[in-house]
Formats: C-alpha cells, structure tokens, sequence
C-alpha cells in the first residue's frame, strides 16, 4: 500500500510548515542564537503541525550543519536518520496510550543517560493532557531538573487540561487554524507534486471542509484522488457528501412561496429516501446561510456548482431579511436539536411550517391566519414595522434565470402584489387592521365563509371605494377616511370609526352615497353601519365580548385599536 499523503508531505524544513511562522520563526532565531530551553509547550487544534515542527525541531537542535541558520540541512547524518525514522534519540510518546506513572518512571530513568548519536535527546509527547495525575506530578519531577542534553516538547490539542505547575515550566507557543487559502496553496503543491488530477476548485472546497487542519485536508484530497480519476466537482461533492440536496432548494422555494403542502411533500420524499431529518435541516441552515451571506454583499466561493451559486443569488434576492433570519435561527435549532424526538421528523415539519406560515415571531397575532390566503398579507404585515421598511413583495421575486418555476412564481406574486397595491394595502399594515383580520377568521373557523370573502374585497377595495365615494361627495369621503372595515355581518358591513364621526356617517345621504358604491364593489348588496370602539367603552366592549374572544385577547395584551387616518 502507498503512503499516505499526509506523511509524505510531513514538513521538513521551516519553510514547509505552512500558517505558523509565529512559531517557526521565534523557533529559528532561538536555534541561530543557542538560546533554546529545556521545556516546549506546543498548543493548537489538529492537523496544524504541532508534531512536524516538534520534529523539525529534534533534526534543528541535533544537525550538524555549521552554518546554524541552515539547520535542519536535510543532508547531514543526523537529519537523514531523523527522516528515516532511526534516530534513537528521538523518543516520541502518545500520552494518549502511555499514560501511567510507570511509563513517566520509565521515562525519568532513561532520560539521565547521555544521547547515543546526537547532540540533544528530544522527548515529543504527544496528547500530553491525556497524562494522569501522578504521571504529571513525575514528568514535573523531569522538568524542573532536567539534564543538560534533554529537550521536551509537549504537545496537546486541549491546553486547558495542562496543570499551571506543567505549563509554568514550558516555553509556549499556539498553533492556528490555517487558512483556507493556505491550505489551497499547500494542496496545489501536493497535486502538481503527485501529478494528480483534480480540478481547482475542488481545492477550495476541500480547504474549507477541513475547517482549518491541514491533515484533514491532505487527507481528503488522498481520498478524492484514490479513484484515479479527474476530480470535478460534482464528484467531489458526492463523495464528500456535501452536495446541496434539490430538495433542499425545493423546500426553500416553498418556503418562499408558502406552500405548505408541496413543502411537507418533498420534505417527506427526502426523509423516505433515508436521509436523517437533523442532517437534511443542516443542509437546509448551510444553503440559507450562502443565502444570507450573498445577502449581506459577500461573494459565494468557487466551490459551489454554478447551479447552485445561480440559486443561492436568485433566493437572495426573494427573501426579506428579516424572514431569512428566522428561518436560519429556526432550522438551526432543528438541526441541533439532540435530543431524539419521538416522532423525528415532527422538529423539521414545525420548523418548516413556522417559517413558512410565520415569516417572524413577531407574527402572534396574525398567525392564526388560514394559508390559503391572507398569509401573504400577514407576512408584510409583521415585517412591516416602520414605514420605511419596505415590503419583500418590492424587491425582485422573479428568478433572473428564468427556470421553469417562473410562471408559478409570477402568477402568485402577482396576485399577491396587486392584493397590495390595490386599495387598502396600507391599511393592511395597522394594529387595527390586524385585529379586524383577526376578527374575520376566528368566525370563518364556524362558516360564514361568504362574509370572509366580501370582507377580505371591501377591505382590498377600500381605497378604491374611498375614492369613488369622493367623486360623488369629498366630504362624504373626509368621514370614511375616519373609518375602518371593521367586519361582515350578514350584509352588513361594519366600519369602525368614533361616536362623532359614525353620527355622520349614518345620515341617509352619505349612505345613499357609500352603499351603493361598497356594494358594487364587493359584488353584494349590503347595508353600512358604523361601530364605535375607541370613544364609547360600553359600545366597544359590548361588540368585543359578543362576537371576537380574539380582539378580547389581543387587547388583554396590550393591542390597541387605533385610526388609520
Ligand atoms: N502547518 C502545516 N504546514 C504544512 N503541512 C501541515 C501543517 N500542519 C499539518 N500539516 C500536514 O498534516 C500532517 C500532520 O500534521 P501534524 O504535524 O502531525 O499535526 P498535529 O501534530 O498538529 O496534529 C503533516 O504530515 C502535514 O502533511
Ligand atoms: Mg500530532
Ligand atoms: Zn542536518
């Protein structure tokens, strides 16, 4: 079997050892200047090159290359034993399996003894928080007296585990996660190096896999490589398991869309093919999160397929902020959810429904809308918190690529957006307004579904209706602009305004004006009366009490029933 890559690319000169030259550097000046010490601590994550440069160090102190500065020569005795694995006075130590005072023991008795080829023993222990406590207190024996032609390094991954009196006796230095671009630039070396096949941007994607360990990355492209193959990308992401799920991009355009059981749908096709509902919500996290991130200005990395990145950028432009946010918080939480449900696919579907219902938590009271319609409205209505926020329905809906989605995408945001810039539209952001929706749902739960449908027109068309009125009247107009569509009544239609304005309001002559226009414009004779809900507590606690719990609620909680004018 051939070696694997990680070894043979083990750094052997300073040079080699990439992203820590903090270390590297104070290491050579301490090696030109004789100034070394007796103890090394070297601390860091993984894979960075703790134990490549612990050795590098063992080959610098012991070669006998005159010139200090060159040292390690890689051409002298000591240094090509060293390579060779055949210098006995290295001694390396996994403290992970030598952990017992015996082995310290052992160690403190051979270590008095002068080396046998070179200059300096050098003891490596490796995971050296892994040590116990005895076996601490004897290595603390060594250090504080250690003789002449002996040099520790002690390496470890978990710093903290270290007793103050160990690291008090060490010379320190950490270790960082390298850069991806490092990395990239060290895994370019190696391809050429091995004459591998692989194509670059599956660099960049290995790179960032390997969350900054070195080791990790050599590694991956090893595996990558072992097909012989050409390396694409998409091949890449297939065997590294990272490729971006079309469900996952379904289920985004569903969310976006609201289309809640065309959602569950492809969730479910998904989890029957076997994938684990945590790892399809971590997939979902990992694509809103590009989407955020384009969002916010930041480019998306080469390691993406064009497809996806086209995808990532069209849902960028789609998604309000505000509602992509609570989505990312919401199926973050899926995917950390560990506690195995019961029922394990019952987080997914909550958070699916969540965001797709509720675009942010802010959205209590409007939540218990139905979804076939006024969801849209609602959404707007949450995130329009200010004025000036404008709505998501104003940026660009429509993908730019033109996909097959788009007659769908458009015929829904259509009628959505003229649902909005139809009269009405404004008022649809107010408490009031709100509470009024309420109002209407709570009762079509019963039936009177014929009473939704002409409240949801007069409320659409009130503007409009505002308008025609003022062309027969303007002061008739003037009193409407003090009311609001409040609710529907077998025929009637309540508006609610104050006590003063509904006593003008319910004159004959601005009746003659405002029912005939309202009933053509919901399509329905109706009469108009006014309620009073602000000015006169016995009229509105009256209306509230009898006909919406809901309003009752509501204003428990502080909610408030104000004028749109
Ligand atoms: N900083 C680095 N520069 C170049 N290669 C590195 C670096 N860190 C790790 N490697 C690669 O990873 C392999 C293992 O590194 P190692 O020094 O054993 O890491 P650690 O001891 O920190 O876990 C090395 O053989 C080398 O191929
Ligand atoms: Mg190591
Ligand atoms: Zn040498």
């Amino acid at each position: 079997m051939s070696q694997a890559l990680y070894r043979k690319w083990r750094p052997q000169t300073w040079q080699d050892v990439v992203g820590q030259t903090h270390v590297t550097q104070t290491l050579q000046n301490a090696i030109q200047s004789g100034r070394l010490v007796h103890a090394y601590l070297f601390a860091g994550p993984r894979g960075t090159g703790k134990t490549s440069t612990a050795r590098l160090l063992a080959k610098a102190v012991n070669c006998t290359d005159p010139q200090p500065s060159n040292r390690p020569c890689n051409h002298c005795e000591i240094c090509n034993a060293i390579n060779e694995s055949r210098f006995l006075d290295l001694i390396e130590i996994d403290a992970a399996s030598n952990t017992s005072v015996d082995d310290i023991r052992d160690l403190r008795d051979k270590i008095r003894f002068s080396p046998s080829m070179g200059q300096y023993k050098v003891y490596i222990i490796d995971e050296v928080h892994m040590l116990s406590m005895s076996a601490f207190n004897a290595l603390l024996k060594t250090l504080e007296e250690p003789p002449s032609h002996a040099i520790f390094v002690l390496a470890t991954t978990e710093i903290h585990k270290i007793p103050a009196t160990v690291l008090s006796r060490c010379q320190r230095h950490e270790f960082r996660r390298i850069s991806i671009n490092n990395i990239v630039e060290e895994l370019e070396k190696i391809v050429a190096g091995e004459n591998l096949k692989i194509d670059k941007n599956v660099l960049t994607l290995v790179a960032r896999q390997s969350t900054g360990a070195m080791r990790d990355a050599i590694s991956l492209l090893d595996q990558l490589a072992s097909s012989g193959e050409n390396v694409t990308l998409e091949y890449a992401h297939n065997i590294l398991g990272t490729a971006t799920n079309q469900s996952v991009i379904q289920v985004v355009d569903d969310i976006l869309m609201m289309q809640t059981a065309k959602g569950l749908e492809h969730i479910h096709t998904a989890l029957d093919s076997g994938i684990d509902p945590r790892q399809y919500s971590r997939q979902i996290v990992e694509y809103l999160r590009n989407v955020l991130l384009v969002k916010m200005g930041d480019p998306l990395g080469e390691d993406l397929p064009a497809d996806i990145r086209e995808k990532i950028e069209t849902h960028a432009g789609q998604f309000e902020k505000e509602h992509l946010l609570f989505c990312l918080q919401r199926f973050n939480s899926t995917a950390a959810d560990v506690r195995g449900n019961w029922q394990p696919s019952l987080s997914l579907e909550l958070a699916f429904a969540e965001t797709c219902i509720s675009p942010a938590p802010k959205a209590a009271v409007s939540c218990a809308q139905p979804v076939e319609q006024p969801v849209v409205v609602t959404r707007t209505a949450a995130v329009q918190e200010t004025e000036s926020t404008p709505s998501h329905h104003s940026q660009p809906v429509v993908p730019a690529d033109g996909s097959a989605k788009v007659p769908s995408i458009k015929k829904e945001r259509q009628s959505t957006a003229s649902a909005e810039t139809k009269p009405g539209a404004q008022a649809i952001a107010s408490p009031a307004d709100q509470l009024s929706q309420s109002v209407t749902t709570e009762k079509s739960a019963g039936a009177a579904q014929d009473e939704k449908a002409v409240f949801r027109k007069l409320r659409d068309n009130w503007n409009e209706i505002k308008k025609q009125v003022r062309q027969a009247n303007p002061q008739t107009e003037g009193l409407l602009n003090s009311c609001r569509p409040f609710a529907v009544k077998e025929n009637v239609i309540q508006l609610a305004t104050s006590e003063f304005v509904k006593s003008k309001v319910e004159t004959k002559e601005n009746l003659a004006i405002i029912e005939p226009v309202i009933s053509r414009l919901v399509g329905e004779e109706v009469s108009v009366t006014c309620i009073t809900l602000k000015n006169s507590p016995a009229g509105s606690k009256d209306t509230l009490q009898n006909e919406d719990g809901m309003v009752n609620a509501a204003l428990g909680l502080g909610g408030q029933i104000i004028q749109q004018d």
